[in-house]
């Protein structure tokens, strides 16, 4: 095949997806990442963090990522961590290492998790035990009755899948050190957000590892960071637990791997790294501030159109109560709007990325109104 006509191939293949720059994806937490990202990306397209022996410039840029995310969240001198393909993959890494430093199966999860803990339970044979909600969040007042002799880790969510909200971390953190279990905070979506809100007065939550307890975190720059698909990074409060999933690796240029991954993209590390110190503090913080008000917007419109909102809004992401809530998003995705939907609690739910826009909002409620009548 000619090389125009395989062009002409993708080119078709690409106009049958949704593109963030319409605005009506409203059920993503992935955005347009920002065009700096995309030249990092593409300057650093063969190399691999798998064999950093050959790419040692890709690998400073990697631990330049991890120093300022760690920075950002309160990490201590003897943290380290890894950059990841996401938060599945962090969340993973983080459950495995923590099975293997304790010998124990069991991972207490807050109901609301997201799924990529089934998924690390279904491959490593871990023991879920749920931890209940109280208005969505994670119960902390249950998890000293649920924590056994067995818990390998308990882990906690800043900025919820479904709802964007924040477990009581600080109260998880405290309970988990007096029982000696390590503590996973997944901020896979939070991570970017919070700090922001924090700054900004809009919350007063501590997630990090400001907070006693907290043993990881998982946090994504292909999320709220405005970085490339695939760019997860977990973090450790101690960078030698990575010994726990040490593997010698023979092939390669350095003598051992501690990831999940084998062939790692060091693009993602060059473009994570290249947006971070682009946008710094201040320019993430304008991101959340522009999010939060079209989620503040939205939320004050969907309410005046008769709407009823699960829980007030902690980060940028609402949930509104539909009946028939799988049948009301297809219906709106026939409209060119595609939402996300949790079908066992019957609600709609709307992720105000940076790529959504406030303009917009107004056609919106229309339309979601016209499909729910
Ligand atoms: C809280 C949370 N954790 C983990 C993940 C998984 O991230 P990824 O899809 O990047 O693997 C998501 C994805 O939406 C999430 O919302």
């Amino acid at each position: 095949m000619k090389k125009e006509e395989i062009i002409e191939e993708l080119k078709k293949a690409r106009s049958k997806d949704t593109v963030f720059s319409s605005g009506r994806i409203l059920g993503s937490m992935c955005t347009r990442p920002h065009p700096l990202a995309v030249k990092a990306y593409r300057m650093f397209i063969e190399t691999n963090l798998g064999d950093p022996g050959l790419f040692r410039g890709t690998r400073e840029l990697e631990d330049n990522v991890i120093k300022m995310t760690g920075e950002m969240l309160h990490a201590p001198p003897s943290a380290g961590g890894k950059m990841t393909s996401g938060g599945t993959e962090s969340n993973l890494t983080a459950l495995w290492i923590f099975r293997n430093m304790t010998k124990k199966k069991e991972v207490i999860v807050p109901e609301s998790a997201h799924f990529s803990f089934t998924k690390a339970s279904s491959l490593m044979g871990l023991k879920i035990k749920v931890l209940p909600s109280k208005n969505y969040v994670a119960d902390a007042g249950m998890l000293r009755e649920v924590i056994s002799r067995d818990t390998a880790c308990v882990v906690g969510i800043a900025g919820s899948t479904n709802l964007g909200l924040i477990d009581p971390i600080e109260e998880m953190g405290e309970i988990c050190e007096e029982k000696g279990v390590f503590l996973h905070v997944d901020a896979a979506f939070g991570g970017f957000v919070i700090p922001f809100l924090r700054e900004m007065g809009m919350t007063e939550k501590k997630f990090d590892f400001e907070a006693n307890g907290v043993s990881s975190i998982s946090i994504d720059p292909h999320k709220m960071g405005m970085s490339v698909i695939p760019s997860g990074i977990l973090l450790l409060r101690e960078r030698k637990w990575l010994d726990a999933i040490s593997v010698e690796s023979a092939c390669t240029h350095t003598r051992k791997q501690m990831s999940l991954l084998g062939t790692r993209p060091g693009a993602a590390a060059a473009a994570s790294y290249a947006v971070m110190k682009y946008m710094g503090k201040e320019g993430y913080r304008k991101i959340v501030e522009k999010c939060m008000d079209t989620t503040l917007y939205a939320e004050r419109r969907l309410k005046e159109e008769g709407f009823e909102i699960v829980a007030e809004p902690e980060t940028n992401l609402i949930g509104v109560k539909v009946e028939n809530a799988g049948k009301v998003a297809k219906m709106l995705s026939r409209l060119g709007w595609k939402v996300g939907v949790d079908e066992e609690n019957g609600f709609i739910r709307i992720v105000f990325m940076p790529h959504v826009k406030k303009k917009l909002i107004g056609e919106f409620v229309k339309d979601f109104r016209s499909v729910v009548s």
